[in-house]
């Protein structure tokens, strides 16, 4: 067959693929694709089941999300939720403390800093120079959790999905009150429904942070986002959820959808019911794991008669800009690589250091063993054909005839 006939061959076919897809898609009924999911909890694998991280690996990348139960010992969640518990108090008295610090003295960086300390009230230097200091970061009022944040099965997902070198940029403790008070149904028609609040997160969210604010935007991918996973959000269950308790709504599929929640001209209302839509169900110890891509929504609603607690993390592999921008003073807001003292960062358990080093100003941050290698053994590679030319000149001319870069598509 002629190079034309071909060519228009895998035009037809491509188009016919087209609408297949499509066809595919208006057949699937995605309310029952969630009905299915809930009632399995196909996304759910054990920490300590054969081939977990195949297959939370294989559930975010087909759904956009898995969960890992288990990952805390059953007897060891109380003590950590306590501890979560009481870390929370911490940090908002902390950051209480820096913001009255800030308004009654007025000082700023350096300065505000050396006050701080002065005080009792911590703060800390940050890596990038010139950038004003931040409070630290939250693990180090929670040294009982910080022994399961590298836990083998959830840093084997991560590396799997991401790339083997990489950074948790934020860690935050959420603690969701019972029964707040947007939590209430809304009547809308002969319908009612709980409040969504559709988004997707860091590096994917596009209103990042600061909307119009060069100070406190950290910057969004452009739409329509490419099909690479460049953040985990991982939320760590230290009590129960399910539709009841404020469990995690999420559309599946739906880090593959080229529209967004927020999107100007994406056609989605962020607070209503979108068909598909599920509340993840998992017990207290287990993580969810979402690609930031996702479409998510925190739960306004908690009618389980206690405290919904979380510890929340993003997790990206190393050549994603984590803090580069979102200068601002806002001590609130900015959650992003809250830094590290070094004598916080040597107290961090050795096999979660290299996950927050970024954080640590007096820390080299050089990429890591698994990713040098890679340049090691591509190094060789040039190395071994330059050799090739001494010891073997005479079949090199010939040497990449094989090599067929696909051109037949290009136009001629
Ligand atoms: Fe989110």
């Amino acid at each position: 067959m002629d190079v034309n006939a071909l060519r228009s061959k895998v035009s037809r076919l491509e188009q016919e693929l087209e609408v297949a897809r499509d066809e595919l898609q208006q057949a699937t009924d995605p309310e029952a694709v969630s009905a299915e999911l809930k009632l399995t909890r196909a996304y759910a694998f054990d920490a300590a089941s054969e081939g977990a991280v195949e297959k939370c690996s294989e559930s975010i990348r087909n759904l956009g999300f898995c969960v890992i139960d288990n990952v805390i010992p059953q007897e060891e969640v109380a003590a950590i939720r306590d501890e979560a518990i009481a870390a929370r108090s911490k940090v908002d008295r902390n950051l209480e403390a820096v913001k009255d610090l800030h308004s009654e003295t007025g000082l700023e960086g350096a300065a505000l800093l050396e006050e701080a300390n002065a005080r009792g009230v911590e703060l800390r230097p940050v890596r990038r120079v010139g950038h004003p200091p931040k409070i630290p970061c939250e693990i180090i009022w929670m040294p009982s959790y910080a022994r399961y944040l590298a836990h083998p099965v959830v840093t084997a997902v991560a590396r799997r999905v991401l790339d083997d070198h990489m950074r948790i940029a934020q860690l935050h403790i959420r603690v969701l009150e019972d029964r707040p008070s947007r939590g209430e149904p809304i009547q809308s028609g002969s319908e009612t429904f709980h409040l969504r609040k559709w988004h997707t997160d860091w590096p994917h969210d596009l209103s990042a942070y600061g909307r119009s604010d060069p100070s406190l935007n950290v910057g969004c991918i452009r739409q329509p986002f490419p099909d690479v996973t460049m953040c985990l959000v991982m939320i760590w269950n230290l009590t129960d959820v399910d539709e009841t308790s404020a469990g995690t709504w999420v559309v599946p599929g739906s880090h593959r959808d080229k529209r967004n929640p927020r999107g100007p001209n994406d056609g989605v209302i962020v607070s209503a019911p979108i068909p598909g839509d599920m509340q993840i169900e998992a017990s207290a110890g287990s993580v969810y794991i979402q690609d930031s891509r996702c479409w998510h929504a925190a739960a306004a609603h908690n009618n389980s008669g206690r405290q919904r607690v979380v510890v929340v993390n993003r997790w990206c592999p190393w050549w994603v800009s984590v803090d580069d921008f979102a200068p601002g003073v806002n001590y609130n807001v900015n959650q992003v690589c809250r830094p590290l003292s070094h004598s916080e960062y040597l107290d961090l358990p050795a096999d979660l250091q290299p996950l927050l080093r970024h954080v640590c100003p007096d820390e080299h941050d050089t990429l890591q063993q698994s990713v040098l290698a890679r340049s090691q053994a591509a190094g060789d590679r040039d190395d071994y054909g330059y050799r090739q030319v001494e010891e073997d000149a005479d079949s090199v001319a010939e040497a990449n005839a094989h090599i067929r870069v696909p051109t037949g598509q290009l136009s001629d």
